[in-house]
């Protein structure tokens, strides 16, 4: 991401900070509308779950000038993820449902650019995330093996 982008994204994140609830509630009324088969994953309140994601989405965003502490913070989220019972394909899902909230939310702001800097940041959170999921499978995997 250039800083342009990173800019795009904190500018439009402080918008979303705005409409905060109608924020959370609107990604995960989307989100089981496309994947109705997600819902039982998630065993506490759904509200305080969207404050969780959103407060996490706020904490990635401001380390994105750190990329090394940030990949580290992603890798963990991924693996405690996994022990959720997040798979792979789940992550497409999730950016399809996180974009159109942006999308429903900010509306007009919602610029294509603005669009494309989200959709880059939500590629390397998937990436990195993704990758800490399948370190901790390699982990535990050799660890069972006894090496
Ligand atoms: C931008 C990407 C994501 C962010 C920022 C995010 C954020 C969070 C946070 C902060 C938590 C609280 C626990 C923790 O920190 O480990 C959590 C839990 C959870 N997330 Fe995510 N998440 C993301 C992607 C996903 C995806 C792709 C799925 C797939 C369905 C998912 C499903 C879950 C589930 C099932 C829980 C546990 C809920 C429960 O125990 O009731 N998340 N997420």
């Amino acid at each position: 991401m250039n800083p342009h982008q990173v800019h795009l994204i904190r500018k439009s994140f402080a918008e979303l900070g705005r409409h905060e609830h109608l924020a959370a509630l609107v990604f995960y009324k989307r989100l089981f509308e496309i994947a109705p088969e997600l819902r039982p994953m998630f065993k506490g309140d759904i509200e305080a779950q969207s404050k969780k994601l959103l407060d996490m989405l706020g904490v990635l965003i401001a380390m994105l000038e750190r990329p090394l502490g940030l990949e580290l913070e992603l890798k963990a989220m991924g693996a405690r993820h996994a022990d959720y019972g997040v798979k792979d394909g789940h992550y497409a899902i999730v950016g399809a449902a996180l974009l159109d909230m942006l999308q429903t939310t900010l509306d007009k702001d919602f610029t294509p650019e603005t669009r494309a800097a989200w959709t880059a940041l939500y590629g390397a959170v998937e990436m990195f995330m993704k990758a800490g999921a399948k370190e901790a499978s390699e982990e535990h995997a050799s660890h069972v093996a006894g090496d």
